[in-house]
């Protein structure tokens, strides 16, 4: 029999998550403070969140323990199996071979809870009593719904307005686990109300649900934001997807040519890569793919500037590949993926050659998507049918070339809340949104002083 899984016990649990920041050749660009357009300081970002993840965002030390109270949550569901496509690899014709990190079988459906839980924790143990937080498709709202009832900590979710309508069911599970969800942009917020007042009928986009969130969290006593992507110290969280990876990788006597992820804010794909990235700085000869909507072409098409992360520019300027912090994305149906920047750490890879991006169109994502159900059986989240459709790419390219090759991706979620999507594709109704290079010319010329950090 083919062997399908390969697990690790609980006891082999990584016990500490990777900080690429300590093996980088060249370091981030300092975030910089709007008001000053100096190097922030731990102060300026005390208002929004705890000191413990202020200073986990700043460290560059190469090995962080896990604390034991976010062990014992992430046993509930890790290790997460890697798992062999076979039926896929055979539907494709190739004599690639595709291993996949199935981050599917958390409680909330993806990767998302690797971060929520030890966000949580640290906020819990820093005295604070309620977050807030945006959601694009609500995997990352419901994770971090899930984590603050694990920490009993109150939550209030601004939920993307396109994502809400076309995703009842994330707002219930959100519900269930106990948080408060609106749509973004809401009446609660002045960020919120001044867009309804411009745009009434604007789908919302992630920048404008995450100043929403910091509005209300400097805002209200004993509370705190959280972000699901993006940051140095959610990235390190993600590492533990890769780190396993890499044991059930050697257990299973293979060594990944190619590992891949999609990307949106860039941290599951940082998840599964960074630790296979520290390999490729030690020497070994490894490709590592991000992959991003083409309607959103952040890393293939933005510009590597310094820019804010929220449309209200709330937040720090940070040195990353962005679409400019006003780019309301077009309404794709991977809301995961609708960001207009990309996580520093990702960016700064990039600029160093050491990872390559790559973008696909929707309908090419859901035809592998679908093929990856019809044959593997499970359904995957819109945000990972981009891994898919690139990981078809580069299988299809083994068979053409008679060449094997093996490939390691992130299955960051399952779709199995998603099925309007499907719907749409299957009934011929989704289409493809290509940027103009005007467009984006145009969002960045809006951002007035613009700084680039190169
Ligand atoms: C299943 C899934 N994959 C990927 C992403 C993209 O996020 P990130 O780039 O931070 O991994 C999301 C975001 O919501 C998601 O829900």
């Amino acid at each position: 029999m083919q062997r399908i899984k390969i697990n690790l016990d609980e006891s082999e649990i990584p016990r500490h998550w990777y900080n690429i920041q300590a093996d980088m050749p060249n370091p981030l660009h300092p975030p910089l403070n709007p008001a000053t357009g100096k190097p922030v300081s731990p102060d300026d970002l005390a208002p929004i969140f705890p000191m413990n993840l202020i200073e986990q965002e700043m460290s560059s030390e190469r090995w962080v323990k896990i604390p034991d109270e976010v062990l014992e949550k992430y046993l509930l569901w890790r290790p997460s199996p890697l798992m062999r496509a076979h039926s896929f690899e055979k539907a494709l014709g190739t004599p690639a071979k595709i291993y996949f990190k199935n981050e599917g079988v958390s409680p909330a459906g993806s990767h998302k809870p690797n971060s929520a839980i030890p966000q949580a924790y640290y906020n819990k143990i820093a005295g604070v009593k309620r977050l807030t937080t945006e959601t694009g498709a609500g995997q990352w709202g419901s994770a971090l719904s899930m984590a603050c009832k694990l920490f009993d900590i109150a939550l209030k979710v601004y939920m993307v307005r396109i994502s809400f309508e076309h995703k009842p069911y994330r707002k219930m599970m959100m519900h269930t686990w106990g948080a408060e969800c609106v749509p973004s942009p809401s009446k609660d917020t002045q960020t919120g109300r001044n867009i309804l007042e411009l745009y009434p009928d604007t789908p919302g986009s992630l920048g404008i649900a995450i100043s929403e969130a910091i509005e209300d969290a400097v805002a209200s006593k004993d509370t705190k934001y959280s972000l699901g992507s993006v940051l140095n110290f959610v990235c390190l969280h993600q590492t533990i997807i890769g780190l396993e990876a890499q044991k059930q990788m050697s257990i299973a006597g293979e060594n990944p040519d190619v590992v891949i992820g999609c990307v949106g804010g860039g941290s599951n794909f940082a998840g599964i890569a960074f630790p296979y990235v520290a390999e490729k700085i030690a020497g070994k000869n490894i490709r590592i793919l991000g992959v991003e909507p083409s309607a959103c072409p952040t890393m293939t098409k933005g510009p590597f500037i310094y820019d804010h992360g929220d449309s209200a520019k709330m937040t720090p300027l940070m040195a990353m590949h962005s679409l400019g912090h006003n780019f309301v994305p077009p309404p794709l149906h991977a809301g995961g993926l609708r960001y207009h920047g990309v996580a520093p750490l990702v960016s700064r890879l990039l600029i160093d050659k050491l990872i390559e991006a790559q973008s696909v169109p929707q309908t090419e994502c859901y035809k592998y998507a679908l093929l990856w159900a019809r044959s593997e059986g499970f359904i995957p989240a819109p945000e990972t049918s981009h891994a898919i459709a690139a990981v078809a790419r580069e299988a299809l390219k083994a068979k053409e070339e008679g060449k094997e090759k093996t490939i390691l991706f992130c299955w960051s979620g399952h779709g199995l809340l998603d099925l309007s999507a499907y719907d749409a594709y299957l009934s011929g109704k989704l289409k493809d949104f290509e940027l103009s290079d005007k467009e984006i010319e145009s969002t960045i010329s809006a951002i007035g002083d613009l700084k680039r950090p190169l």
